[in-house]
């Protein structure tokens, strides 16, 4: 494809969309490519499995915020969302960051537009900022400490106990998180479009199906939810749970991407996806994770592009508050 093609499918689409020749071996040729340009493929675990089996690394939002700081890469391929893939890129400004569809958002970040955020910020100068990494980088500039659902507790800990917090974007998380730490939290009103459609009804019905059952969750989710669980924790931490406990069934209330893991650390056990409220379908998917494909990253290696561009004065600011989170997690071996 022409250069001017190619910007012009970005444009149009948010990815490149090329004729594909249907006789090449997509992840052999991927893997090919990805080695001549010393690219290294990061995965979140709500990725097709499919695109997670091709990742060079595949964790949670914390841990390929730590990848990203690190990889000695020259590319970085980010198969997850904008706001990770924008965070290696302010984590490792030098490198190429491409994201396969630039339409790969996340509706939790969508919920806390900066405008506001600032607005609201400043009605309260006494507090420390701490944002969710599911978040803009311009919501990151005015953000004290990043933290990811991996540490977000402890980060809330870390800070004397008189301060008072504002915690942003996801209301169920913060709540989740002040119930916790009984910390003076003011929470920003935002939330995630999978993690608040489980239904409580029909994950109590699941139970009384499966009574060995435990039930797992995200704490994005919602509070009635959170209540049924015997785990709460972030992917990581749902994955480290099933692999470990003894139990041999799950009822799992987090994005469905996760159970691909789950299932290949122990296929013996029984993993049931906790059903939405309003659809007659048993899972639920992250839209915009799911819009990665093992085309869209064969492409996107093939000319580099998407590329994420940052302004790097915002790169500058907004590095501080997810290095704190990092050096923080550090100390705590997390
Ligand atoms: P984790 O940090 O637990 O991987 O969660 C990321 C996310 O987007 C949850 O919806
Ligand atoms: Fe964002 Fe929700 Fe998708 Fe996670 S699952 S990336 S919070 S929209």
């Amino acid at each position: 494809m022409k250069e001017k093609e190619i910007v012009n499918s970005i444009k149009e689409f948010g990815y490149i969309k090329e004729n594909f020749d249907t006789s090449i071996d997509i992840v052999k040729e991927i893997k090919k490519m990805a080695l001549e340009k010393n690219a290294v493929i990061l995965s979140h675990f709500y990725q097709e499995a499919e695109v997670q089996d091709i990742a060079d690394f595949v964790g949670d939002s914390l841990a390929l915020a730590q990848e990203a700081a690190k990889t000695k890469a020259d590319i970085i391929i980010f198969a997850g969302v904008h706001f990770m893939a924008e965070t290696a890129k302010i984590l490792s400004p030098d490198k190429k960051v491409i994201i396969p569809d630039l339409n790969a958002g996340c509706s939790l970040a969508d919920s806390c537009p900066a405008d506001s955020f600032e607005k609201f910020v400043k009605q309260y100068p006494d507090h420390t900022v701490i944002s969710y990494v599911n978040t803009t980088a311009e919501i990151k500039t005015l953000t004290d400490i990043v933290c990811t659902s991996s540490n977000a507790l402890q980060i809330v800990e870390s800070l004397p106990k008189a301060e008072k917090i504002i915690f942003a974007p996801d209301r169920n998380l913060g709540n989740y998180i002040k119930s916790l730490s009984g910390r003076d939290m003011l929470i920003w009103d935002g939330a995630c479009h999978v993690h608040e459609k489980f239904s409580v009804e029909r994950i109590i019905e699941l139970k009384k199906e499966h009574p060995n059952a435990k039930v797992i969750a995200h704490p994005e989710c919602e509070q009635p939810v959170l209540v049924l669980a015997d785990h709460i924790g972030s992917t990581s931490s749902l994955l480290n749970f099933t692999d470990k406990d003894n139990s041999s069934e799950y009822i799992v209330a987090t994005e469905s991407g996760i159970l691909h893991q789950m299932i290949k650390k122990n296929p013996e056990k029984l993993f049931i996806p906790a059903p939405p409220k309003d659809s007659t379908c048993a899972c639920n998917d992250c839209k915009y994770m799911k819009l990665i494909s093992l085309k869209k990253i064969y492409s996107s290696l093939k000319y580099e592009q998407p590329e994420i561009l940052m302004d790097r004065k915002v790169i500058n600011i907004a590095v501080k508050p997810i290095k704190r989170m990092l050096e923080i997690s550090e100390k705590l071996g997390l």
